[in-house]
């Protein structure tokens, strides 16, 4: 008869696993002998056994006989997905908070998770995205060069109404960056965590917005005056947005056409830039654009695809923003004439007009990038040339 010999073991102390494992290798009805020199193994023994299912044999001697519970226990047991590859087209509720690939026992409480669907949330590039991410987190203390707390006041070599420009175009990226922030953070929280590399880029993607909220607003504050203003319709715009329910329309009209158009922004305020610190804040904060960007684009890319009317649905989605906004300033006035006057660099005439010229450039080169996106991703061209034209003025 198979034995096990637990030695001066009690079942308290991890003598459970002995037995457990003994047991493991018999089938119900089977017995095992167990021997052992603590002085309660009998009254555990008897309290185990009952607690799992297995009987304590009368007599003398220590023997159990293997019980069914421990395989009824697993009987409904699903494998929530294959742990490697890519993830199933739909991930079940019942597989709730398990890692994909677990052996999920039933009975536990259903996720209630409003995205999940593969087609609805995937791209393929979202495992490398997100390694690349988890590789460029930088530190916003160390990568910039602050200057020290106690030169608060004038930014070296900035004239005043440069730098109030300069505090009027932070003040409004914040509040950009803190939709941006929002809405990959409500995408994820309604997310299945199957579609784990997705939870885990959009993860990374609010943690990136944390850190341009963070810069932008330091820059903001380092002549130590006061902020720059908020308007209406910049909000509005970005209400818009935040409203918008649908997981990839979302990601579309944020990260394909706001986040890309920012690509352009920064990169402009970073070539303008009168000082080091608004130059790296704003090249650092459009390096993590360009992966938000990239996922937003190939999401979408991925789910017109396989379902080419969704373009329709994206187009709509354009238009209806479109008129809700119709009556709105849409971008601040204050923000235009702020890159005007920072591409200017003075006020002389000759310089405005340079500085005019630069931020039409601009808005070419962000229609552009509009149309080029939305070729991507299948619209014709005369209807990206459209829809970007129907983008928000307030760039996001
Ligand atoms: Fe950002
Ligand atoms: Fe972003």
């Amino acid at each position: 008869m198979p034995a096990v010999d637990l030695a001066g073991l009690g079942l308290d102390e991890g003598g459970h696993l002995l037995l457990a494992r003994a047991l493991a290798g018999l089938s119900p009805g089977e017995r095992l002998t167990v021997t052992g020199r603590h002085p309660a193994l009998r009254l555990h023994l008897g309290a185990w056994c009952r607690a799992h299912g297995h009987q304590l044999a009368s007599g003398d001697d220590l023997t159990v006989v293997r019980g069914d519970a421990g395989d009824r226990r697993w009987a409904g047991a699903v494998r929530a997905g294959a742990a490697a590859g890519v993830p199933e087209p739909r991930a079940d509720q019942g597989w709730g908070l398990a890692a994909r690939g677990a052996l999920v026992e039933a009975g536990g409480p259903p996720l209630g998770a409003h995205w999940s669907q593969r087609e609805h949330v995937w791209a393929d590039i979202a495992p490398q995205l997100y390694a690349a991410a988890a590789a460029s987190q930088w530190d916003p203390a160390t990568a910039v060069d602050w200057p020290a707390p106690a030169a608060s006041g004038p930014v070296d070599g900035v004239p005043d109404e440069v730098e109030r420009a300069v505090v009027q175009l932070m003040t409004y990226l914040v509040e950009n960056e803190q939709a941006a922030l929002i809405i990959p953070a409500r995408l994820l929280s309604q997310l299945h965590p199957h579609y784990r590399e997705v939870m885990q880029l959009l993860a990374s993607q609010a943690a990136d917005e944390a850190r341009h909220v963070e810069v932008f607003t330091r820059r903001a504050l380092l002549s130590g005056g006061p902020l720059g203003t908020s308007s209406a319709g910049g909000r509005a715009s970005l209400q818009t947005l935040l409203d918008e329910p649908d997981f990839t329309t979302a990601s579309f009209l944020l990260s394909v056409l706001g986040e890309g158009t920012f690509l352009d922004l920064l990169r402009f305020i970073a070539d303008h830039a009168p000082d080091q610190v608004t130059a790296d804040v704003t090249r650092l904060a459009g390096r993590d654009e360009a992966r938000h960007v990239a996922f937003g684009v190939s999401h979408t890319a991925h789910l017109a695809a396989a379902d080419k009317s969704y373009l329709g649905t994206l187009r709509q989605a354009v238009e209806r923003r479109h008129s809700a906004l119709q009556d709105t300033a849409g971008l601040n006035a204050e923000v235009f004439d702020s890159l005007v006057l920072l591409a200017a660099g003075s006020w002389s005439p000759e310089a405005i007009s340079r500085g005019w010229r630069a931020v039409r450039d601009l808005q070419s080169r962000m229609d552009e990038g509009r149309r080029r996106r939305l070729a991507y991703i299948g619209f014709p061209d005369d209807e990206a040339a459209e829809l970007s034209a129907l983008h928000t003025r307030n760039f996001m």
